[in-house]
C-alpha cells in the first residue's frame, strides 16, 4: 500500500479528485493545508482524512516554516507527496527531501506561463490552446520533469474564469492518472524526461483523448 500526503491551500478540487479516484493500492494519509481556512480541510475530514492546518504566518521565515511541515508529512510517512493547489515556494531543502517523490500539477502547458496568472497571460497572449501540467518538482519554481499533459482549446470570447473552468476539469482526469501511474511504479525519470513504462499507445503522458481506465 503506497502512503499519500496531500498538501493544498485552498479550495482542494484537485485533492478531491484523487481521493474519489480511489486509486487501488493507495491511500490518502493526510490533507495539510499552509492555511487554516482552505475550504480543501472541510472536504478531506468529510472523506475521514487526516485534516491538518500548519499556518505558515506562525513561523519566522520559509526554513523553519519548511522544517515544521515536513516533520508533521512525515508523521505519516509518505511514499508520494502531492501538491494540489498549494502556493508557496518551497525551499532547497524541502524539495530535496521529496526527491522523486513530490508532484506538482500547474495550470499551463509548462514551460509556458509558469507562476501566478496563468490563465489571464495565456489569453493575454492570444494563444489558441492552453492546459495543465503534471511534473516531478525540483527546486527551480514550475519545472520538473512532466508526467501528462492535457490540452484544451482557448476560444473565442473567453475570460479568465471560463478559460480556468476549462482547464480544471482537465487537471481533475490527469491528476488521478499520473497518482496511479506513480503508485504503479510505472513513471521512470531519465535525463529529466519521464517515461510510462507499459503506457497504452496514447496515454503515455499528454490527454486530449482519454486518460487510462
Ligand atoms: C489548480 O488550478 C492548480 O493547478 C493551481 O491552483 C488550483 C488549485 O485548485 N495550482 C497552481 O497554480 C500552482 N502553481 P484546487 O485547490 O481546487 O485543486
Amino acid at each position: 500500500m503506497k502512503r499519500i500526503v496531500i498538501l493544498i491551500s485552498g479550495r482542494g478540487s484537485n485533492m478531491e479528485a484523487i481521493v474519489r479516484a480511489q486509486i487501488p493500492g493507495a491511500q490518502v494519509q493526510a490533507v495539510i493545508s499552509n492555511r487554516p481556512d482552505a475550504k480543501g480541510l472541510e472536504i478531506a475530514r468529510s472523506f475521514g482524512i487526516a485534516a491538518v492546518a500548519l499556518d505558515h504566518k506562525a513561523y519566522a521565515g520559509r526554513d523553519e516554516f519548511d522544517a515544521a511541515l515536513a516533520a508533521e508529512i512525515d508523521r505519516f510517512s509518505p511514499d508520494l507527496l502531492v501538491l494540489a493547489g498549494y502556493m508557496r515556494i518551497l525551499s532547497d531543502g524541502f524539495v530535496r527531501h521529496y526527491a522523486g517523490r513530490m508532484l506538482n500539477i500547474h495550470p499551463s502547458l509548462l514551460p509556458c506561463f509558469t507562476g501566478l496568472h496563468t490563465h489571464r497571460r495565456a489569453i493575454e497572449a492570444g494563444v489558441k490552446v492552453a492546459g495543465t501540467t503534471v511534473h516531478f518538482v525540483i527546486p527551480e519554481l514550475d519545472a520538473g520533469p512532466i508526467v501528462i499533459q492535457a490540452v484544451v482549446p482557448v476560444l473565442p470570447g473567453d475570460d479568465e474564469d471560463s478559460l480556468a473552468a476549462r482547464v480544471l476539469k482537465q487537471e481533475h482526469r490527469i491528476y488521478p492518472q499520473a497518482v496511479r501511474w506513480f503508485v504503479e511504479d510505472r513513471l521512470v525519470i531519465e535525463n529529466g524526461r519521464v517515461t510510462v513504462r507499459d503506457a497504452q499507445a496514447g496515454s503515455e503522458g499528454w490527454s486530449v483523448p482519454p486518460v487510462e481506465d
